[in-house]
């Protein structure tokens, strides 16, 4: 059965106006997701919702387990996951408030647990991630996008940081010299975490600020806040859009109760 998932990121905790029919508590060989998995259907399509720093928010990024969330969410009987994230915008057509579909990453982050292929192996295995993102839905979001006349920037390579710390502003120069538009703490190691579960994974990213030296604005979490809650709108209208007219051949009903 073939279902689909939204993990939230900052400023989408829980995800207002989904209908919950359940929600459960998972276990998984890595430790425990950072919440419940809920269920229910958001714009007439049944989903699951997972919040990645917790609901309320407080796992930082560096902390989230994210090889837990991913085993979670594919364990349940996921298959899609439509990410959303909050960045930072480097590059000049990336300014606070909008919606990036990034297509690239650059990965900056350490010693975080990044892959299920390093316990008990019998070979070692080396998944393609040479396009980070499924090309089927970033093409999804980006049509759900247009028909809504939501203003996306439809390409971008997501730089994803350590954090919680923001950068410094030539730790952003240096990135954008590497061809970085975005930057983030949250976009890895989820993708290829999903990538080597084999799940369809794509991110919806807002900008919530002016990466480091990238203003002469210091970067207050009011900022980030007050762009975030202006941008969520959006947001949340295209992910409705986006889950009205979502055709993936075999997107069913979500029975939590098939889960284990
Ligand atoms: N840097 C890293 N992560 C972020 C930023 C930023 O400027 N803004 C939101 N997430």
């Amino acid at each position: 059965m073939n279902k689909l998932a939204i993990i939230g990121g900052t400023g989408l905790s829980a995800l207002a106006g989904v209908t919950i029919d359940d929600s459960k508590a998972c276990h998984t060989p890595y430790g425990e997701p950072s919440a419940k998995l809920v269920f229910g259907n958001f714009a007439g399509r049944p989903i699951v919702f997972l919040a990645r720093h917790g609901n309320p928010h407080v796992i930082p990024p560096h902390q989230v387990n994210y090889r837990a969330n991913l085993w979670a969410l594919k364990s349940n009987g996921v298959e899609h996951i439509i990410a959303v994230n909050a960045v930072g915008g480097i590059t000049a057509a990336m300014a606070p408030e909008r919606i990036v579909i990034p297509d690239q990453i650059i990965d900056y982050t350490w010693s975080r647990q990044h892959t299920f292929f390093e316990d008990d192996l019998k070979t070692v295995t080396h998944v393609d991630f040479t396009h980070p993102y499924s090309a089927l839905l970033r093409q999804k979001i980006i049509a759900a996008a247009a028909a809504a006349r939501i203003d996306t920037v439809n390409r971008g390579t997501y730089g994803a940081t350590q954090g919680p710390r923001l950068e410094t502003a030539a730790e952003i120069d240096r990135m954008q010299r590497d061809s970085c538009d975005i930057v983030g703490m949250t976009g890895m190691p989820e993708a290829g975490l999903a990538r080597e579960l084999g799940l369809d994974y794509a991110s919806i990213c807002l900008v919530v600020n002016w990466a480091a030296g990238k203003s002469t604005e210091e970067i207050t979490m009011a900022i980030i806040e007050g762009h975030l809650k202006a941008g969520m709108n959006q947001i949340m209208l295209l992910l409705t859009r986006l889950l009205e007219n979502l055709e993936i051949s075999g997107l069913n009903a979500i029975d939590s109760s098939s889960a284990n």
